[in-house]
């Protein structure tokens, strides 16, 4: 097989770009697999606000190379596309974690008028992406892979899955066939648990829906045992159509873990993970203590805030804004976090030395508590160790390992695709 010319969208510091091209930098000793002849070609970037907040561009350009990476807003990029006034180059594949949003069209449109997005909902920049490509040849964009949380598959609260069928409906209407899957990374034995899901769409392919949710690409990439049982959801033809009608009054989601789409239909099922490799956990990652700087210790008057915010809690608390009193209860979390098991989710705002619930403390041998630090977050997520080491602060580095993948996940899902 020759090259698979690969377009990154959404793409923060390059989780997809290294977990499929891999990377070799022998002086700093990083020595990332490819998994397959991939080369990405065009990548995007913007985080929405002032030039200070592009770190994460700058991260991808240090990495990549000067030019790699197009830090515009993708909707003004698309604009030019569009009108034939920005050059994109043609791809094989399209890639990208896309921000989770409300997918919803923004007013009620006549089906004839087709479906609008609206602005910002970032969803609609991709299907305009695949539209472009495919304006320009059939042969583009046969290959595609998303990332998003597994949350999902079962927004919006009211309308329990529209937004995923929404999505289904689009890359249907496309001409694509599509498999998705909700990977929780720790249970593949990488050192964080990581929920979400991976959405692979081929075009022209012609499945068996049911039997290619054990031996589709997802299912090579993450073997499962097989589903105790399947169901079929048909997905509206139109992404209008969708938006107004799908699941009014459904309490679930009809979406599962695992899933099929053929034509308009999709296939279904619970999953059992079947892995009998190698765990990795936390503590694989910890760099020695004598590298860590001091204000990653916490200082002993402060353990009892982060105590309290770690711990179970059931209160009278008062909206300061409107006066209402309500009760608030919440469960303890594990303090500190366990080294000898994968870590819990890291989030954005990993970073700062502010006591949070969510950040992760570990206590070390000689009973001190620390934060985790940066080169830390970086290999929780597979990335080699100091690679958003390029000029942002930690708080920066932190934000930008929040927003990230495990890399190990495209990587194994891109060697599936090969095969
Ligand atoms: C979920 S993160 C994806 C991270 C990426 N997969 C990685 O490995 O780092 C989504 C990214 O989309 C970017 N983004 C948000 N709005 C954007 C826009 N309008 N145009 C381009 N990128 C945008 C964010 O800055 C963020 O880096």
């Amino acid at each position: 097989m020759g090259e698979i010319r690969v377009a990154e969208l959404f793409a923060g510091v390059g989780g997809f770009r290294l977990g499929l091209e891999g990377y070799s930098d022998q002086a700093r000793g990083w020595d990332l697999p490819a998994a397959g002849p991939y080369r990405t070609v065009w990548a995007n970037q913007w985080e929405p606000g002032t030039d200070r907040r592009q770190f994460a561009a700058r991260c991808y350009e240090a990495r990549f190379g000067e030019g790699s990476v197009v830090n515009e807003d993708i909707d003004a990029v698309l604009d030019e596309y569009e009108a034939g006034e920005r050059e994109i180059p043609d791809v094989d594949m399209v890639v990208g974690g896309f921000p989770c949003q409300d997918y919803s069209v923004a007013r009620p449109l006549s089906q004839a008028a087709g479906i609008e997005g609206k602005k910002g909902v970032l969803w609609w920049d991709i299907y305009r992406f695949l539209r472009i490509q495919l304006a320009k040849s059939e042969g583009n964009a046969r290959y595609c892979m998303f990332e998003n949380v597994d949350r999902l598959l079962k927004s919006p609260a009211r309308q329990r899955g529209r937004d995923f069928a929404i999505i289904l409906s689009c890359l249907a209407s496309l001409g694509y066939s599509v498999e998705w899957r909700v990977v929780n990374s720790a249970e593949y034995g990488f050192p964080q648990r990581r929920k979400r899901v991976y959405i692979y769409a081929e075009r022209g392919a012609s499945w068996d829906a049911d039997g290619r949710l054990t031996d589709g690409v997802m299912a090579r990439a993450f073997p499962m045992e097989p589903p105790e049982g399947i169901s079929h959801v048909e997905i509206p033809a139109d992404p209008y159509e969708a938006t107004q009608s799908f699941n009014i009054g459904g309490r679930t989601s009809p979406f599962l873990e695992a899933g099929v789409m053929v034509g308009n239909v999709a296939s279904t099922c619970a999953v059992t993970e079947r892995y009998g490799g190698p765990r990795a956990t936390l503590g694989d990652v910890l760099v020695p203590d004598s590298e860590v700087p001091p204000e990653f210790y916490v200082p002993p008057e402060q353990v009892p805030r982060w105590e309290y915010l770690k711990g179970a809690k059931r209160e009278r608390r008062v909206n300061k804004a409107t006066g209402f009193e309500y009760s608030y209860s919440e469960g303890a979390m594990a303090f500190p976090d366990p080294t000898d098991r994968p870590s819990r989710t890291i989030l954005t705002g990993e970073g700062g030395t502010g006591p949070s619930r969510f950040k992760h403390v570990i206590a070390r041998p000689d009973g001190r508590l620390r934060r985790l630090v940066p080169d830390e977050l970086d290999q929780l997520q597979g990335f080699p160790r100091g690679w958003t080491d390029t000029g942002m602060t930690d708080g920066q580095r932190a934000f930008c390992m929040g927003n990230a993948l495990v890399v190990g996940i495209p990587h194994r899902i891109g060697r599936a695709i090969l095969e």
